[in-house]
């Protein structure tokens, strides 16, 4: 893995002329903000060793490098996902390029159903806290064997999505008049959406929206000692008692919310401190 991820390195950096240092991955329909990188580079999965080409419509497969509201980024233009048959190794392959690219920080983005009946299509939840249920059943990034140069055996996942850029993101979405909602993601395996017993399920578990990416990720980032901060758009409403979700309505909503969730994203770069908390190396 470690020889892999480094000869991606080295493809990667050859053509780039910006040292990234926040990672960007954005979820369903949210790929756009990409385009508007200054001074950008664009590599093709294709030509990156270790990835795929994703076959999910909404989601592209590039890998872009420029500046963003001045901070120098790394953006996936589409990621992999455990329901399209690759291991938890292959999902999270691309962060381990990107922290190893010089990566201190990740945002990450997703598509999510909201489980609670006052949330909106809509909305956007800055994900204050993650329920990893694949990795209850044994899918889990980190199993095998453990290479300490990306990260120790037992990484602590307490507080992962805690860092200075908490308040940060507050403070933009009050100044562009967002409301932000805050709550805990569920990832599950997917493809298929919950049934209702699922979405009481979780919703008695803690979780406000559920999804089928982005705790993979999140865990390899931590592990690899970066700053995380996560946001769910909440593209349908997962309840027992509403109608059943489907791909087109996902999109749809990503499409609606892209002009917002791009503003705040942007406004968070600007402001984003220079340095990463100390538990970012
Ligand atoms: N469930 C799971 N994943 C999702 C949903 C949902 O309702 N909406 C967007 N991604």
């Amino acid at each position: 893995m470690y020889d892999l991820i480094e000869q991606a390195r080295s493809v990667v950096a050859g053509r780039i002329r910006i040292r990234p240092r926040v990672a960007l991955i954005l979820g369903s329909g949210l790929g756009t903000l990409a385009d508007q990188l200054d001074e950008a580079v664009v590599v093709p999965y294709a030509e990156v060793p270790g990835f795929h080409e994703p076959k999910v419509p909404g989601h592209r497969g590039e890998l872009a490098v420029g500046l963003l509201s001045g901070q120098p980024v790394a953006v996936l233009r589409g990621r992999f996902h455990f329901y399209e048959g690759y291991s938890m190794q292959e999902v999270t392959f691309p962060v381990r390029l990107l922290r190893a690219l010089g990566c201190h920080t990740l945002l990450v983005t997703n598509a999510a159903g909201g489980l609670r009946a006052d949330w909106q299509v809509g909305d956007i939840m800055r994900i204050a806290d993650h329920i990893f249920l694949p990795g209850f059943a044994g899918h889990h990034p980190l199993i095998g064997p453990n290479d300490e140069r990306f990260g120790p055996r037992f990484p602590a996942m307490l507080g992962a999505y805690e860092s200075d850029l908490v308040p940060v993101a507050r403070a933009v979405a009050a100044a562009q008049g967002l409301t932000l909602r805050e709550g805990v993601y569920c990832m599950l395996a997917g493809p298929s959406f919950e049934t209702g017993a699922e979405m009481r399920m979780l919703r008695a578990l803690g979780a406000d929206a559920v999804g089928m990416s982005t705790a993979p990720e999140v865990i390899v980032a931590r592990h690899g000692g970066m700053r995380v901060l996560g946001f769910s758009l909440i593209t349908n409403l997962a309840l027992p008692d509403g109608s059943p979700a489907n791909h087109a309505e996902v999109l749809e909503a990503g499409e609606q919310a892209k002009p917002r969730f791009a503003a705040l994203l942007r406004g968070i770069l600007a402001r984003m401190p220079a340095s990463p908390d100390s538990s970012a190396p």
